[in-house]
């Protein structure tokens, strides 16, 4: 009667450990262990033959029993965890597939800023952070455009309260930066800029620019030039030519804005390049001394070029977009598309 004694064992251990399994995984374990083919039971029926003939009956249906209780007291098992988890997800059907949850990416702005920053980096920039709310200081004065200065006309600004206004472009990161630190500096900064322009196609009342500057002692316009060239063929390409063309801006002396060879139509003429074979991307210049003065550089001693460049419209032409507004809608549609 030894294996039916040892039955009797089998029988309490298996339905504490069946009724106290945690999970699906121990659960399937206390099957294997028990039901398996080379579980217990199937120890107990090859063990059959050790035991008297006239006992052999009684074990064998000991045996069949066991199995079956332990088999019902599995699938219950099952049964509970299901009925668990279907109260925990809300008697939802778990096992419908899923709604899948898309990744999103980076904004086509952000992607041509990192982009652009890239280049500069490479060159020995470095990039910075600026403030986009600003006092009148950093975004006229320190940049040579006084109160009265009819170029002020020229940077629409947004007034906000305390004489705070938000800046109309990042050349507020030159007087940040050289304020801060001392030459030699080689800065790239990119971040948004306000303009109280009314909202059409290609203007906006919140955009994108970024700024580099370089100063030391003997800087000169050439250096300029070769930085900017060096930034278009990496940017635009090989092929791609510059114009420079004399302009004005307060904070530059002499100033230029920069043309690129159209990169659309290889400078034949189109569309974008209104026919002109020429892409107006950046303005630029030597620092003027009067901005080294407002951050007390001694202008005898260093000098410097700045250049600015509006991010939208370079974006723009890069991937033949006609509608800045497509860039602060949110739309999806056209997000998915970079
Ligand atoms: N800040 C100028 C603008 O917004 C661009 C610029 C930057 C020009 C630096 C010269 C030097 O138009």
């Amino acid at each position: 009667m030894k294996l039916f004694e040892k039955l009797k064992d089998i029988d309490k251990a298996a339905i504490k450990e069946i009724v106290e399994t945690p999970s699906w995984d121990a659960l399937e374990q206390v099957k294997i262990k028990y039901l398996g083919r080379k579980g217990i039971m199937q120890d107990a029926i090859k063990n059959i033959k050790s035991v008297s003939k006239k006992d052999k009956p009684k074990v064998g249906q000991l045996i069949n029993e066991l199995k079956n209780k332990f088999t019902s007291l599995i699938k219950e098992k099952e049964q509970s965890f299901i009925d668990s988890e279907r109260s925990m997800f809300g008697n939802k059907d778990i096992t419908l597939p899923g709604v899948k949850k898309e990744i999103g990416h980076n904004h086509p702005l952000i992607k041509t800023i990192d982009e652009i920053i890239d280049i500069f980096v490479r060159m020995g920039f470095k990039s910075v952070d600026a403030p986009e709310v600003e006092t009148e200081f950093y975004n006229f004065e320190a940049l040579n455009i006084p109160k009265d200065h009819p170029s002020r006309e020229t940077f629409h600004t947004f007034y906000v309260e305390n004489g705070m206004l938000l800046r109309s472009q990042t050349s507020t990161a030159q007087i940040r930066i050289m304020e801060k630190e001392k030459p030699p500096l080689q800065i790239i900064h990119a971040g948004k800029v306000y303009r109280p322009d009314a909202v059409d196609a290609s203007h906006s009342f919140m955009f994108y620019q970024i700024e580099g500057f370089m100063v030391d002692e003997g800087i000169v316009f050439s250096d300029l030039k070769g930085v900017l060239e060096k930034f278009a063929k990496e940017y635009f390409g090989e092929e791609v030519k510059m114009r420079f063309r004399p302009h004005y801006f307060p904070f530059t002396e002499p100033s230029a804005e920069i043309d690129i060879s159209c990169f659309i139509c290889g400078a034949k003429g189109c569309r974008v390049c209104s026919h002109k074979g020429w892409l107006e991307v950046l303005g630029a210049g030597m620092i003027n001394p009067k901005v080294f003065d407002a951050v007390k550089y001694d202008s005898r001693k260093y000098t410097g070029f700045a250049f600015g460049m509006g991010i939208d419209r370079i974006c723009m032409l890069k991937y033949g977009i006609d509608n800045i507004r497509l860039f602060y809608e949110n739309d999806v549609r056209f997000l998915k598309q970079f």
